[in-house]
């Protein structure tokens, strides 16, 4: 059941991921793509419509919020920001999540937020007790919405339920979602939140760009990216063609955008990062048009068949 609060979500066909947006561990942040690069990406990305940008507190340490505010201070075109609560070991208080949020507002220069995610389960707080400590942030009036990150559908359902004894919706569960990664379309969890009005946010939808076409076995994916998915890049072929493919079969779409578009018609939200102007106007593209019934079918057989 959505409800005012969670409904605007369902409205929202994509969004902008920035966890590479200040990251030196993971991405190259300074080396292959600067500030400037990243103001681009979020004018372009305003410009297109695409008004909801993820981020949380541990992206880039905080820079990531940083840069957001800084960027959005400069425009005049709407904001929605969806940051993350991470819950450390040693925040033991039900107080630390208020005190987290107040800290990523500070960054972010805002005095609220559209929706604050609770970034992971953790074997230290049920999710009763996590939604409970969510739910002051919203009696602040500091957040619009209350989501998850990365809980199973029995932990969804453990923090769904807190939220509808106050007669609250939960608006989202943020998770691992792409034609390589369907384990949410598999054990149920995307047929639960559409039962439930819970928008499942598409995370890494481009598989962190292995799904764009970019990268193979002659020009593998930098960094701890390669070895991330060295199991998988030479396994991908036949269904990155048919990507191809179909791309050309409405009219020139790229692989990023097929790859956005099988989400989209699986009934998620992707939120594909970028890092410069030509990649978030790219990903704009995957929108106003959709793969056919027969098209997703072939789609899924050629994942299914990577294993
Ligand atoms: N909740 C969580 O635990 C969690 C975990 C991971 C991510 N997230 C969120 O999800 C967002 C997206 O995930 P992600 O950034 O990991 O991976 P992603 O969106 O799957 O991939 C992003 C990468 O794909 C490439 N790319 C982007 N646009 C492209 C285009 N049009 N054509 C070809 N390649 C393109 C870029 O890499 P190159 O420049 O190298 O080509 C880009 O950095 C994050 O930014 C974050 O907000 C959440």
């Amino acid at each position: 059941m959505a409800n005012e609060s969670t409904g605007f979500l369902h409205a929202i066909e994509m969004g902008l991921g920035t966890s590479a947006w200040g990251d030196r561990v993971i991405w190259q942040y300074g080396l292959s793509y600067s500030d400037a690069d990243l103001g681009l990406a979020f004018q372009t990305a305003l410009k297109e419509g695409i008004a909801l940008i993820d981020t949380a507190e541990v992206y880039g340490s905080g820079l990531s919020e940083r840069l957001i505010g800084k960027f959005a201070r400069g425009s005049a075109l709407p904001v929605l920001v969806a940051t993350k609560y991470f819950p450390w070991p040693w925040r033991l208080t039900s107080g630390s999540v208020l005190s987290a949020l107040r800290g990523s507002l500070a960054r972010l220069g805002m005095e609220s937020v559209a929706l604050y995610q609770i970034h992971r389960p953790t074997p230290f707080h049920r999710p009763e007790r996590m939604m409970e400590a969510m739910l002051a942030c919203l009696e602040a009036g500091l957040v619009r919405a209350l989501g998850v990150s990365n809980f199973t559908e029995v932990e969804m359902l453990r923090a769904y339920s807190t939220l509808a004894r106050h007669n609250l919706s939960l608006a989202s569960n943020q998770v691992h979602f792409s034609l390589l990664a369907r384990r949410a379309e598999k054990n149920g969890l995307l047929a639960r939140c559409r039962e439930l009005g819970i928008r499942l946010i598409a995370y890494s939808p481009l598989e962190m760009g292995l799904l764009g076409g970019k990268y193979g076995p002659e020009n593998p994916l930098p960094g701890s990216r390669g070895v991330r998915y060295a199991f998988l890049t030479n396994r991908i072929g036949p269904l990155l063609k048919l990507m191809t493919k179909m791309g050309q079969d409405h009219g020139g779409k790229s692989n990023a955008q097929v790859a956005l578009n099988w989400v989209i018609c699986k009934g998620a939200l992707p939120i594909p990062g970028a890092k410069n102007a030509a990649q978030a106007q790219q990903n704009a593209g995957a929108l106003g048009w959709r793969l056919t019934p027969e098209e997703i079918a072939a789609l899924d057989e050629a994942s299914d068949a990577i294993g």
